[in-house]
């Protein structure tokens, strides 16, 4: 395993990613606790979450937004119309920013970056247009790169990501049916040109049949695939 200088990295199912820096900064990405049946039972959240990430509208992914938000106060970051969204939802405090973009969240520069998904959020009024899916890319100050690719297909601009940002772990969907699976997930690695990758968004419901281990033989030499469950941290 590669050496990430005290940055933490704990997996709480699904795409549910919560990163803490070596300088104490706390970010959850995409908070889908109640209805996601891999969350792991007990998990307690970190008292102080400075900032949640929300890559796009469905469900699976904003869900928790707004009570986690609520509970740990938290600024919640998203493109903009999702972002907005959310305020209507009741976060008191949003940053709205769109793809190509850098906002500095303490020490960690979060830039959004492509996805290849839709996006939409579903309420008792309707669907609502939230903007485009997205990714991040999180450059942490005296620690690695990161890459949370959210909900998105392998597309060939993920070599832009490595020419603009060299990420060194990219946490990749890998479990098909609604985003790539293993054999696009392995050039995406590629692609991007990281040397860990921490697979998300496999097994939490029937369709995301994909594996770990239907990756680790696709992946370049030298290239390593990270086996972990649901309450783990790297
Ligand atoms: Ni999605
Ligand atoms: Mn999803």
């Amino acid at each position: 395993m590669m050496n990430l200088k005290g940055t933490r990295i704990t997996w709480l199912g699904h795409a549910t990613v919560l990163v803490q820096t070596a300088k104490g900064t706390n970010i959850l990405i995409d908070p889908f606790i109640t209805g996601n049946p891999k969350y792991p039972k007990g998990f307690a959240l970190p008292e102080k979450i400075d900032y949640i990430l929300a890559t796009h509208g469905h469900s699976d992914h904003i869900s928790d937004v707004a009570p986690v938000a609520a509970k740990h106060h938290s600024t919640v970051v998203a493109i903009f119309e999702l972002a907005n969204y959310l305020g209507e939802k009741g976060v008191a405090q949003t940053i709205g920013m769109s793809l190509g973009g850098t906002v500095q969240l303490n020490d960690v520069a979060a830039t959004m970056v492509e996805a290849k998904h839709s996006s939409s959020a579903q309420d008792e009024l309707g669907v609502h247009y939230v903007g485009v899916a997205a990714g991040f890319v999180l450059t942490i100050a005296d620690g690695p790169v990161l890459y949370h690719a959210g909900d998105t297909a392998v597309f060939g601009d993920m070599a832009l990501i490595r020419d603009l940002y060299q990420p060194e772990v990219a946490m990749l969907p890998i479990g098909g049916h609604y985003t790539m699976g293993p054999k696009e997930a392995a050039l995406a690695a590629h692609l991007l040109g990281v040397k860990t990758i921490l697979p998300i968004h496999f097994g939490t419901i029937p369709q995301l049949k994909r594996t770990p281990e239907e990756l680790a033989p696709l992946v370049d030499a030298g290239v390593q695939v990270v086996r972990w469950t649901p309450g783990e941290s790297i």
